[in-house]
C-alpha cells in the first residue's frame, strides 16, 4: 500500500534526522576529562597554574601551556609523559602525584575479576592527558 510506504519513508527520514542530531553533539574528549578531573585543581583549567588548591602546595604548579615555548618551540613529549607517570629521574620531593601508579591502582580496583592489560589501561589514560596538554600550548 503506497500510504504505508510513505509512512515508513517519513519515519525513516525522522530517524535519520534524529541520528544526525545525536551525532552533532560534541565528541567525548578523554584527555580533557582526565585533565579537568585530575590536574586542573593544581594546574588550573587552562593549565596556566592557577588551580583552586595551589595555596595548599609547597611549590606552585608550573604553567603547562608554555612547555613547548620553554623548549625551543618543541613540545617535550617524552619528558612530560615521564613526569606525569612519575617514573622519571628524581624530582626531589614531589608535590605532584605519580599518576602511573594511581592509574594502576584504580584499574586494579575497577577490574576486579576481569582479565585486562594493566599497562594498556595506564598508557591510554597517560597518552590522552599528555595529548590534551599538547593542545593547551600557546604559540
Ligand atoms: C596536587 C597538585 C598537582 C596535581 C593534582 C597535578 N600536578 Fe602536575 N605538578 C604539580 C607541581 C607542584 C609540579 C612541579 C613539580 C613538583 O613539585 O612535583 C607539577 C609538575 C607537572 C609537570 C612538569 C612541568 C614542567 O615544567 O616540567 C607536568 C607535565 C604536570 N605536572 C602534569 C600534570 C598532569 C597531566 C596532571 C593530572 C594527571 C597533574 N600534573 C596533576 C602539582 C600537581
Amino acid at each position: 500500500m503506497p500510504s504505508s510506504l510513505n509512512t515508513r519513508l517519513a519515519l525513516t527520514l525522522v530517524g535519520c534526522l534524529l541520528a544526525g542530531a545525536a551525532m552533532a553533539q560534541p565528541r567525548f574528549d578523554a584527555g580533557k576529562r582526565e585533565f579537568d578531573d585530575n590536574c586542573a585543581a593544581c594546574h588550573g583549567k587552562d593549565g596556566k597554574g592557577a588551580g583552586s588548591i595551589t595555596d595548599l602546595l609547597k611549590k606552585s604548579p608550573p604553567d603547562l601551556s608554555t612547555l613547548a615555548r620553554r623548549n625551543g618551540g618543541i613540545f617535550p613529549l617524552a619528558r612530560v609523559y615521564e613526569v606525569v607517570e612519575g617514573a622519571g629521574p628524581g624530582h626531589g620531593t614531589r608535590d605532584m602525584p605519580a599518576w602511573g601508579k594511581t592509574y594502576s591502582v584504580e584499574a586494579a580496583e575497577y577490574y576486579i575479576d576481569v582479565p585486562y592489560n594493566q599497562e594498556a589501561y595506564v598508557r591510554t589514560r597517560m597518552l590522552a592527558v599528555v595529548e590534551y596538554i599538547h593542545r593547551l600550548q600557546v604559540k
